[in-house]
């Protein structure tokens, strides 16, 4: 198990790279099994929910290769429909499989999902989603099992527009007979990713990133050669250590208005912060005003996985900031590390007020989830003295490289085998 040790209290300068969107890969790979010709998704980040969803794909029979920074996945002699459940245990964006598998095989079979432990996290309206296209669904001792001879389009209504369920249904109407519509759907950039993806392939999908998405069904679907897009959650947690540690950063490839919400709290917390061409430069004194109010709403609002790193930029923010977590009911872990830091927090339900204090001190913490633990980090960063952040199993799932990346704008922090 390794962990990092911070000496924090230093400004942090420079460039970064963005890596592509996690949560654009997954549904992509899950995606590659719509066809029987080669898919090459290149700039995969080297994170372990990638390396989990590869091993998903290989014990169904995929065969995976790799250049430099893509992966090659050839399905041609794919045969298992079957998710195993020591992988579905580890990564919860393995429920997409469902989708794609059902496709392929008129039948799935999976665990129930795991991933961050953030709070219940049901799947009822993937599931109801499937059964409008004509699938059977049986839940027994922990297995899900779904089987349909033909998938049908339908009219299916959201009742809350969720990501993974819109792209599991986008997923399994793609090659369904007839055309599907998606009412309500979620409008998270990563799904206009899988729409432009799927249509690269031959699908015929419109709509996404607008609330209703229409997927109209196509026979077969070819290899592609595809770049994902850049990974706003990343580019928001480098944003918000800049932030809070003072600093300067610019960044490239992600647009504006992928991150308009965190950028508009920013500004309000005093950051400079302009775009020029595919830019984004950030200027910050280190302390800064309190952004008062941060609630976490589906896209366009402000996304729930910045609400840990916002949170532990306003620690030592100027006054009070309320925080509302309106999506996932315990994702507050990392608070009680804050406050080993010297964190003014209290935490009741879904929402955290936190008073901001002049400086956090270093202290030994532990990461409890991906983006609880990249707030564990960025507090280390701006702290007094030495931290140690433990786990970082949870913070590799979703950030590549994350202290060399962070080490180049002067980070002080190494990773150490413990
Ligand atoms: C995706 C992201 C995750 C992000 C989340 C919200 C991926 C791989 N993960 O997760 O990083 O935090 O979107 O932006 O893309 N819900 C139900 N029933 C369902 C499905 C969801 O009630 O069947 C609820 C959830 O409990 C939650 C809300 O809907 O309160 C949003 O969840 P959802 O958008 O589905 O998140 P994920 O797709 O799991």
């Amino acid at each position: 198990m390794d962990k990092f040790m911070i000496e924090g209290g230093r400004k942090l300068c420079g460039k970064t790279e963005i890596q592509s969107a996690k949560n654009a890969v997954l549904p992509l790979l899950a995606a590659s099994v719509l066809t029987d010709e080669q898919v090459t998704i290149r700039d995969v980040p080297a994170i372990s929910d990638v390396e989990n969803m590869l091993h998903i794909l290989s014990e169904l029979g995929c065969k995976i290769s790799r250049t430099a920074d893509s992966v090659i996945i050839d399905s041609v002699n794919a045969v298992s429909h079957e998710i195993p459940a020591r992988l579905t245990k580890e990564l919860r964006s393995s429920v997409f499989m469902l989708g794609s598998v059902l496709t392929r095989f008129r039948r799935a079979r999976i665990s129930y999902p795991g991933g961050c432990d953030i709070g219940l996290r049901p799947i009822d309206l993937h599931l109801s989603g499937l059964k409008r296209l004509g699938v059977e669904i049986v839940e027994e001792n922990g297995y899900i099992s779904c089987s349909a001879d033909r998938l049908t389009g339908a009219d299916i209504l959201l009742d809350f527009p969720s990501v993974g369920a819109t792209e599991k249904i986008i997923l399994a109407a793609v090659k369904a007979e007839g055309t599907t519509v998606i009412r309500n759907a979620a409008k998270e950039p990563e799904i206009v990713d899988l729409q432009n993806f799927l249509n690269r392939m031959g699908g015929r999908v419109r709509g996404a990133g607008g609330g209703t998405v229409c997927i109209e069904g196509v026979k077969t679907l070819s290899g592609v050669e595809y770049t994902p897009i850049k990974d706003r959650i990343e580019a928001g947690t480098f944003l918000i250590a800049v932030a809070s540690c003072g600093g300067e950063l610019e960044m490239e490839g992600v647009p504006e208005e992928n991150i308009a919400a965190l950028l508009h709290k920013l500004r309000e917390n005093g950051c400079k912060i302009h775009r020029k061409d595919d830019k984004i430069f950030l200027e910050s004194s280190g302390r800064l005003r309190s952004a008062e109010l941060i609630e976490t709403m589906p896209f366009p609002g402000f996304p729930t996985d910045l609400q840990a790193q916002f949170s532990a930029l306003a620690c030592t923010s100027r006054g009070t900031t309320l925080v509302v977590e309106n999506l996932f009911e315990t994702r507050y872990k990392y608070a009680a590390e804050l406050r080993r830091m010297g964190a003014d927090i209290t935490v009741r339900g879904r929402n955290a007020l936190i008073r901001g204090v002049e400086r956090l001190h270093g202290a030994a913490v532990t990461a409890g989830d991906l983006r609880g633990g990249a707030a564990l980090v960025i507090a280390a960063l701006g702290a007094e003295g030495q931290s140690s952040v433990a786990d970082l199993s949870h913070i590799d799932r979703g950030y590549s490289e994350f202290e060399r990346k962070l080490k180049k704008l002067g980070a002080r922090i190494r990773r150490v085998r413990i």
